[in-house]
């Protein structure tokens, strides 16, 4: 999918041009994969342009950065600024959010703490993820790919190094006519997708990995549980053994990008009935209902985007 660019993109605390935001070949992230970034969606409401969790988001960027010793100039605070702005600035919602902070063009060689930090937010325009029907049910499969191990790369870092490990688990579910493929630990637990955490439903009882088993602490993944809380869901955050997916009554996986994406079948054994179950579609439904302001945004997951026209503009 070809993004579709914006007029502009903020860099290290204003806007220039989308074409002018480019970086060197030898800058120390080409060579060497140091980047932390975030995936963010701006809703488009009734009142206008809203962006899901932009706290939790920067404050995970800020986070990642952090592990790797990246000093940061701005606090999460000006992050959120930078991002309502640029949203406000280039007039397209709905839309993804891309912040991303980089090691830039500086000395070369594997120590990167030479290195200029630049921070970027860039924004596009942007639908679903996996599939136009995606939320009707993907087919996956299990990786041969294992996750990253501990104390290898930092799993709970989301950084640009680790997507190496999820490009080699979606190209193989792709090429084998999958929509996504889901990577076990280094145990042989689940663990979560290329770019997703993935939920078990058993006998009315919501099934999650803990953060031990090399999953990313998302934002959605928090927000369902939240939403699964309130409604009285009963939870369980504990490793999830393989076979598990296979005698599964309901499997979904969570994301900024896939939001929440029923899974019809994993390595071709159909889950559950091989239609959406109750809890995936009353959480689904919950979740939608929030960020296309249908309900009251109760939680305080929407900032607000003040806009002069409401109008959205993107997709
Ligand atoms: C590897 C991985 N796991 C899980 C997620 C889901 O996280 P979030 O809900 O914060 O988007 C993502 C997406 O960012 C991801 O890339």
């Amino acid at each position: 999918m070809a993004i579709q660019k914006t007029e502009k993109i903020w860099h290290n605390g204003r806007f220039i041009p989308w074409d002018d935001a480019t970086v060197h070949v030898m800058s120390h992230v080409v060579n060497y994969g140091s980047s932390v970034f975030e995936g963010i969606r701006c809703y488009s409401l009734p009142s206008g342009p809203a962006i899901f969790r932009a706290p939790e988001h920067m404050q995970r960027l800020i986070d990642s950065a952090r592990i790797y010793r990246i000093d940061v100039d701005f606090s999460r605070d000006q992050l959120v600024r930078g991002m309502v702005d640029l949203v406000k600035a280039n007039g397209v919602w709905p839309c993804y959010i891309r912040p991303i902070i980089l090691r830039g063009y500086g000395e070369v060689g594997v120590n990167p703490l030479n290195s200029p930090v630049e921070v970027y937010i860039c924004n596009y325009p942007w639908g679903k993820y996996l599939g136009a029907d995606s939320s009707e049910g993907v087919d996956v499969c299990v990786s041969s790919w294992t996750r990253l191990a501990p104390n290898t790369l930092p799993a709970m870092a989301k950084a640009g190094a680790n997507y190496m490990n999820s490009q080699l688990i979606k190209m193989e579910a792709v090429l084998n006519g999958y929509s996504e493929g889901i990577a076990l630990d280094v145990s042989g637990y689940v663990s979560e997708g290329s770019g997703e955490n993935l939920f078990v439903v058993r006998n009315g009882i919501l099934h999650t990995a803990p953060l031990a088993n090399s999953v990313l602490a998302g934002i959605t993944r928090d927000s369902v549980l939240q939403i699964a809380r309130d409604v009285g869901i009963n939870i369980v955050e504990q490793q999830i053994p393989r076979e598990s997916l296979y005698i599964a009554d309901e499997v979904f996986f969570t994301g900024t990008a896939a939001e929440v994406t029923p899974i019809r079948s994993v390595d071709k054994i159909s889950v559950g009935t091989g239609t959406v179950g109750p809890i995936t579609r009353a959480i689904q439904q919950e979740f939608y209902s929030i960020v296309r302001g249908e309900k009251p945004d109760r939680y305080s997951w929407l900032t607000p985007v003040p806009v002069s026209s409401k109008q959205p503009v993107g997709v």
